[in-house]
């Protein structure tokens, strides 16, 4: 392995949210020390792959920084990587640039939907899922997720139901799933595409963490079908892979005409037009460079070592349970809540300190459930690893 993951990074002077001593102070109402372990927000504790940090020195040693505008090459970029990486075509004419998927969902709820109306979401999930539903003054309607074997399986006879009965015209996907790291299957991908056509439901996939499929997973996107009248939108961007959410940029791809007419509109009805100075660099940087593609294989198996080493050390803990994890660095973790007070497990995560995102910070989510983060140094998962199994050691 040529690059070094093991090399911790100084981030308290970055003003990151996962880094910041004062904002996770301010946050978690803790007293930061240098043992403190955040294993929560989906970012990596590693360094972007220079070429995109390259792309990006370059892009302020102009010293100027006006407006943009969408050029060809940026969106070329993000078309030959999913040539190349995903082999998947896609035209450039469809893709749109826009200022993050959260941002963009609640665009979407707006643009397909009116207040009152409900949007169906697959639970538990990342909490934005919900949010872009109530802060929107709409329904939030869940179809839950059954929890079996250490992963989810789909309850389509409920999705339908869910539709039929809500009057549903909006759902939103997760795949791969967050936080569960599923990648849904390509047969679990068809009965979907199935009901929604069945029903003209707005089918909208957020394949944010598709870039980190983890061993002999295979990801199916929304563009690997056949969609009727090409009735769905991809929500995608390079942040979760090369650790940029700060610079809060995406894209969505969208095949059918009339919707994209339709997300054009709001856009602008919102007054959001160009893109930032600095993400189309960004972006073209790590969709192009050879060296960001090696740095990426290398990643995903290093957090598969770090997945496989908690997975090991956790063996012999009898009540609780690592949903199997196909992509992503975030795994969920289940314990037993009847013999373990969820309270009493709180207050020792914050004795240890360490900190990981409760059921609470996900929507739909029940007590007895936290996800981690292992996209960070083999010692410090180590690290992580024994505090945790001192907590969970019943
Ligand atoms: C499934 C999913 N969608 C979207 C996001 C956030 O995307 P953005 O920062 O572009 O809004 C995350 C971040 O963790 C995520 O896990």
């Amino acid at each position: 392995m040529k690059t070094d993951f093991e090399k911790m990074l100084n981030r308290s002077q970055t003003n990151e949210r996962r880094w910041n001593p004062q904002y996770i102070e301010a946050t978690f109402k803790i007293n930061y020390n240098k043992n403190t372990i955040d294993s929560s927000i989906a970012d990596l504790d590693f360094k972007t792959p220079t070429p995109i940090v390259e792309a990006l020195q370059n892009r302020i040693n102009h010293g100027t920084f006006s407006y943009t505008y969408i050029r060809e090459d940026v969106l070329q970029a993000i078309s030959s990587w999913y040539k190349n990486y995903h082999q998947l075509q896609v035209a450039t004419k469809n893709i749109k640039l826009v200022h993050g998927t959260v941002n963009a969902m609640h665009q979407i709820v707006n643009a397909f939907t009116k207040i009152g109306e409900g949007v169906l979401i697959q639970t538990p999930i990342y909490e934005p899922f919900g949010r872009c539903i109530y802060n929107n003054d709409r329904v939030v309607v869940e179809n839950k997720l059954i929890y079996e074997n250490q992963t989810y399986k789909m309850d389509f006879q409920d999705f339908e139901a869910k539709i039929i009965a809500d009057k549903i015209k909006l759902f939103f996907w997760c795949n791969p799933h967050n936080p569960g790291g599923v990648v849904w299957s390509k047969s679990d991908a068809k009965k979907l595409i199935e009901i929604c056509e069945k029903h003209q439901v707005l089918l909208v996939s957020d394949e944010v963490h598709s870039d980190l499929i983890l061993e002999n997973q295979k990801f199916y996107s929304l563009l690997d079908f056949k969609v009727k009248n090409n009735y769905f939108i991809i929500c995608a961007s390079p942040n979760k892979a090369f650790n940029l959410g700060g610079l809060k940029g995406s894209y969505l791809i969208i095949e059918n005409e009339e919707i994209r007419k339709k997300i054009d509109k709001i856009y602008e009805a919102n007054s959001i037009t160009s893109p930032n100075v600095f993400y189309p660099e960004a972006i073209k940087a790590a969709y192009t460079s050879k060296i960001v593609l090696n740095w990426l294989t290398e990643l995903k198996a290093y957090i598969w070592a770090n997945y496989q080493l908690l997975v090991k050390e956790f063996q012999t803990l009898k009540n609780v349970e690592i949903m199997k994890l196909q992509a992503s660095y975030l795994v969920w973790i289940k314990f037993d809540d009847k013999i373990y007070d969820v309270k009493t497990i709180k207050k020792q995560m914050q004795d240890n300190d360490i900190i990981v995102n409760w059921d609470t910070d996900f929507y739909g989510a029940t007590p007895g459930w936290f996800r981690i983060n292992i996209g960070s140094p083999e010692s410090l998962v180590r690290d992580l690893i024994t505090r945790l199994k001192q907590i969970f050691n019943k």
